[in-house]
């Protein structure tokens, strides 16, 4: 082969690859282009959405419970509401009031055992790790205190002698 007729092969070579380069480089910046904007159309439309249709509200109701008389103050009723989440209510005055009671989870928020109410000693007690709790749900032992963890506390009325507790109707976990 001659010299001039090999100089005449690769300037021919580099000739076809350069439209193939530049065919491979305007797809790859179409498809990123059209991906970013796909991406942001997507973020701005789940914007209008959340703000057109707002998330309905938590439905709560009020449960009856019990007659307010039949709970002796010290004792508990271990109970779980409509969506399941267990509860514990105690009683611990004697007035008749919503004062005389305390309605908290029954799940201990360390790991989700189930905690009983000790009226011997005052606290409620979850046996996995020797976890306790006070009257009022505070953690005063074991690793929910050293969390500074708080047994979830259900808002309840005494209604002309009848004890109600409201609860969230949507199974949300162990929260109240
Ligand atoms: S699960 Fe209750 S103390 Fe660990």
């Amino acid at each position: 082969m001659r010299t001039d007729q090999r100089c005449d092969t690769m300037a021919s070579t580099q000739d076809s690859a350069q439209p193939v380069d530049a065919t491979r480089r305007s797809w790859v910046s179409t498809m990123a282009m059209g991906t970013g904007l796909v991406a942001g159309y997507g973020y701005f439309a789940n914007i209008a959405a959340q703000f057109l249709y707002p998330a309905a509200p938590d439905p709560r109701a009020w449960l009856f419970v019990a007659v307010a008389d039949q709970i002796e103050p010290g004792s508990s009723l271990n109970l779980k509401t409509p969506s399941g989440q267990p509860m514990v209510v105690m009683r611990q005055g004697e007035e008749g009031t919503d004062a005389d009671f305390v309605a908290l989870s029954g799940v201990c928020p360390h790991l989700g055992c189930m905690v009983n109410w000790e009226p011997q000693n005052n606290r409620f007690f979850c046996p996995c790790h020797n976890g306790a709790f006070d009257a009022d749900g505070h953690a005063i032992q074991g690793p929910p205190h050293a969390s500074h963890q708080t047994l979830s506390r259900f808002p309840l009325k005494v209604e002309n002698g009848l004890l109600f507790v409201q609860v969230s109707m949507v199974n949300s976990g162990n929260h109240a």
